[in-house]
């Protein structure tokens, strides 16, 4: 199937993108919508045969097994031989879900229950600020949904601190009111060395600032033995099971910065366009269901064109992390190099994901993007409409970049076009020369997701909308997308030289570069 889907890739490489809108109407053909929301991607070098083969493609893989594996709780995650159940933190009408025989959700409405009456307390004046401690998924879902819901968020202000760089913690708390804070411990295991570390550092600056700390230190966790040795009671614990992997965590205990944010009310919204995007995924056939779309427009341009990485443009100043946040879900979802079954992975792994919000980016990377010798597929993401009704005209300009990018993309600028344009500068050989500057290739893919508002309904929908698309991508390549083993070598090696580089230890069995630089390290301290 890999090698029929990179000749298909091969013999595609030459035809224009533009040349496929002259059969029927491709805009409405080659784009699927969810509620209000569409996903365009007819700028892609997708045609209806490769579209019938993408999607025999996901038959052949019996995706629909798998996923209506992963929705009733078995242990697909199987090289930690767990579940993968984040849609149950959103099954708010608490459908039986069970796992190993037990019905989950009296247990996820129970917790959520607890988060709300928590969350109404913390907003209701007693704190200005919270602080959220966590890394990777316990820090980036929450911050970039704190960020993407600004114009909802009328609860205390919100903090994030991930970075084991003292500086971090340093910077934020730094102009807090120990008295008037609340600093959430986020950790799936509770013993990430960073997030422990920063934890230590906030309770002993509530301590020295006079705040009782068993009043102002709440935990998110699975592990309750450690909440409790930190110091955490049980009462200000909010747990969640090993079935709710860190990257997929915002849905739950994790999400609760957000719940203070944004209420209770908009963060069960936010649930209800998650799982109204799982029933769509669950439900819609072919080629009208989006996260399938989206993972196969994903699986075409990198495991069939070849393309290493995608970027995401969300043209909306509040999606700011959203790239971060997308970067974790894929790449440590997807960034694997070994099959389900342990043997190496036949086609490449997922792709790299990065990007930044539009317009900034255009004033940055795009360049490459237009006129650099790689080929780099791009998501745009916009609103039909701002929150900001006054500043309508910026909105407009906004949407009008967006669209204008992707256009540029498709259409790019021949030689010609290039040579008239600066014909009343330049002649002869000069004109020639300048003219070549000049040229955008063009026929560069790009899919645009629309929707009307960024709403806390919408952002669940789009959330959930990647973590499918991750999930169908996963499924095509035949690995497991739930575990991240890829980040353990690292950690193991750091812990080493904790000791190393304090000089307690010798750099004893190190490579000459490691050496080296512990040496730097030590001379300079
Ligand atoms: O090291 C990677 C990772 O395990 C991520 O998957 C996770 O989101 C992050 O670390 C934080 O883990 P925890 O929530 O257990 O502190």
């Amino acid at each position: 199937m890999w090698k029929e889907l990179k000749d298909r890739a091969a013999s595609a490489e030459d035809r224009k993108i533009l040349k496929l809108f002259a059969n029927g109407n491709r805009a409405e053909d080659f784009s699927c919508r969810f509620e209000d929301m569409l996903f365009d991607y007819s700028k892609t070098n997708i045609d209806p045969a490769t579209r019938a083969f993408l999607l025999k493609m996901v038959n052949d893989v019996d995706l629909n097994t798998r996923r209506d594996a992963m929705f009733s709780g078995a242990p697909i995650n199987d090289t930690e031989g767990r579940a993968v159940l984040h849609t149950a933190l959103r099954n708010l009408e608490g459908h039986p879900v069970l796992v190993g025989g037990a019905d989950v959700m009296p247990g996820v409405l129970a917790t959520l229950e607890r988060m709300q009456q928590f969350a109404v307390l913390a907003r209701a004046g007693i704190f200005t600020d919270v602080v959220n401690i966590g890394i990777g998924g316990s820090d980036l879902g929450p911050a970039m949904a704190v960020a993407a819901l600004a114009p909802y968020h009328d609860g205390p202000r919100c903090h994030f601190v991930s970075n084991v760089d003292g500086a971090h913690i340093h910077d934020t708390l730094k102009g807090l009111n120990p008295k008037k804070t609340l600093v959430i411990v986020a950790s799936k295991t509770f013993t990430t060395i960073e997030t422990m570390t920063n934890a230590r550092t906030a309770r002993n600056w509530l301590v020295d600032g006079g705040a009782e700390p068993e009043k102002h230190l709440a935990a998110l966790s699975t592990n309750l033995e450690k909440t409790g040795e930190f110091g955490i009671s049980p009462a200000r614990v909010f747990g969640f099971e090993d079935w709710v992997g860190g990257r997929y965590s915002l849905w739950g205990p994790i999400g609760l910065s957000l719940m203070i944010a944004i209420g209770p009310q908009a963060f069960r919204d936010f649930l209800r366009g998650g799982q109204a995007m799982d029933r769509h995924f669950q439900t819609a056939k072919g080629e009208a269901n989006m996260p399938v779309m989206l993972a196969l427009v994903g699986v075409w341009h990198r495991q069939g064109c070849g393309y290493s990485s995608r970027a995401v443009l969300p043209y909306d100043q509040r999606l700011v992390l959203l790239p971060s946040y997308l970067q974790q879900l894929e790449m440590e979802s997807n960034g694997k190099s070994v099959a389900m079954d342990g043997v190496a992975l036949q086609p490449d792994s997922g792709p790299i994901v990065w990007g930044a919000p539009g317009t900034n980016g255009q004033h940055a990377f795009y360049q490459l993007i237009h006129q650099g010798t790689n080929v780099i597929p791009c998501e745009f993401l916009v609103a039909a409409k701002g929150h900001e009704g006054d500043l309508a005209h910026h909105h407009d300009l906004l949407v009008a970049n967006c669209l204008a990018q992707s256009e540029a993309l498709l259409r790019g600028r021949s030689l010609d076009e290039a040579r008239a344009k600066m014909a009343d500068k330049f002649d002869g050989e000069e004109l020639d020369r300048q003219s070549a500057h000049r040229v955008f290739p063009g026929n560069r893919p790009s899919t645009t997701l629309i929707y009307p508002k960024l709403d806390p309904h919408t952002l669940g929908a789009i959330i959930a909308l990647y973590e499918h698309r991750v999930f169908v991508e996963g499924v095509l390549l035949g690995i497991n997308s739930f575990d991240q083993w890829g980040v353990e070598l690292g950690k193991e090696l750091a812990t080493a030289l904790g000791p190393v580089v304090t000089g307690q230890e010798p750099a004893e069995g190190k490579d000459g570069s490691t050496s080296a630089l512990v040496d730097y390290v030590l001379n300079h301290r």
